[in-house]
């Protein structure tokens, strides 16, 4: 799609972490593109960030509240008449998806199922399904890094889900010849992450001298990627992908947690004392790595920010918006529960 045209883009989850820094970067590339941002609001989207997104181009722009799993979305869909979709909604959290997995079902999967069929329906719309790197599973000390051809051996729930939804779009290529193109990153961190991650809770916590609780021993490994070398990462694969292809996108910074909040908190100046060593997750992945060789050499991309520099911004970032993060640090999973998913239960078994 040439930049000077119109090009219709629906985003989906547009008010979560990445999606709203996709949001901002894809307004600024296509100065004529039109995004429609289908954001149902969970606990994981900040009010402040829509009203953000709302500010940057307000006659390209519109928010629609609905969830992705809703066969309604097929009449707003039609009339939009998207030329692609760019789906982000998800759950995210793999601590609440070993709580409870349901929700992360209902959009992991049926959600991305929906968003196919609607799609397929309308003909010629581009379809790119922006997952992770943890649908491949973990890796030893040793081992070489995944690539797009490693197999698919999800351990959390959270990304059982997002595993089974790449499939489903997989299959819609195979199966209808539907234009899919799907994105598998590492760990971003960035501006606008909801503090329940490793690296916005480690720098709340540490601002407010609240205690910073490290899974088992700390040593396990995540590879790390600044969102906005994500987003440039999926804005390519949505304009030069080529369908029915997966791309992996890393920087390959694999670094050990424990090492990673050491680092926060000397940026921060804060003491270590305020580390303390909690319960393993159960079923946690001991390390993470990814190679990025087939974007970086059949697209041409690598990242642009430095892990150290990018870290920086982030500390930076959340020094000066308090009032971004703060506002969300009442949340307990309790709540959410109770406002999201159980008056839903309750209304089924009624009706049953
Ligand atoms: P996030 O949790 O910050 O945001 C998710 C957004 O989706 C929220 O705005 C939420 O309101 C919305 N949403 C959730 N369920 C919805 C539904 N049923 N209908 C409509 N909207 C819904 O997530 P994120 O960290 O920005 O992740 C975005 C995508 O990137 C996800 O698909 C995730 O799997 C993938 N990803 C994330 C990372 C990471 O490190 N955060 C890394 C690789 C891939
Ligand atoms: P997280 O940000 O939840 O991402 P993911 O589990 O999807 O990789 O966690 C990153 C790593 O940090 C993971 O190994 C779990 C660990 N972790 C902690 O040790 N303490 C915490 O409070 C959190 C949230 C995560």
């Amino acid at each position: 799609m040439p930049k000077e045209n119109e090009f219709r883009c629906v985003v989906t989850g547009g008010c979560g972490f990445i999606g709203s820094n996709f949001v901002g970067l894809f307004l600024s590339e296509y100065p004529q593109a039109k995004v429609l941002n289908i954001d149902r609001m969970t606990y994981a989207a900040h009010p402040q960030t829509a009203q953000m997104l709302s500010l940057l181009a307000p006659d390209r722009y519109q928010h629609l509240r609905a969830d992705i799993a809703d066969p309604q979305l097929e009449e707003i869909l039609a009339r939009f008449k998207p030329h692609a979709l760019v789906n982000f909604a998800a759950e995210t959290h793999v601590d609440k998806s070993i709580l409870d997995p349901s929700a992360f079902v209902q959009t992991n999967v049926a959600g991305v199922q929906n968003l196919l069929s609607l799609t397929r329906k309308l003909g010629d719309v581009r379809f790119v399904q922006v997952s992770t790197d943890e649908v491949y599973g973990s890796l030893n000390p040793d081992d070489p890094t995944f690539t797009e051809n490693s197999p698919l051996t999800p351990s959390s729930p959270y990304a059982a889900a997002k595993a089974s939804g790449d499939l489903f779009a997989l299959a819609a290529h195979h199966t209808f010849g539907q234009d899919v193109v799907i994105t598998r990153c590492t760990n971003n961190f960035g501006p606008y992450q909801y503090p329940e991650k490793l690296i916005p809770l480690v720098i709340a916590n540490a601002l407010e001298e609240k205690c910073i609780p490290i899974y088992g021993d700390g040593q396990q490994v995540r590879d790390w990627l600044h969102v906005s070398d994500h987003c440039r990462a999926i804005s390519l694969v949505l304009s030069e992908g080529t369908a029915g292809e997966v791309y992996n996108v890393s920087a390959s910074e694999e670094h050990a947690n424990l090492n990673l909040v050491r680092g926060i908190l000397k940026r921060v100046g804060k003491p270590e004392s305020l580390i303390q060593y909690v319960k393993d997750r159960p079923g946690h992945d001991r390390r993470y790595g990814l190679s990025a060789d087939k974007i970086r050499h059949t697209l041409g991309w690598k990242p642009l920010l430095n892990f150290e520099d990018g870290l920086n911004q982030t500390v930076d970032w959340y020094l000066e918006n308090t009032h971004w993060w703060q506002s969300l640090r009442d949340d307990n999973y309790a709540a959410y529960y109770a406002a999201n998913y159980a008056p839903k239960a309750q209304e089924q078994e009624t009706q049953l």
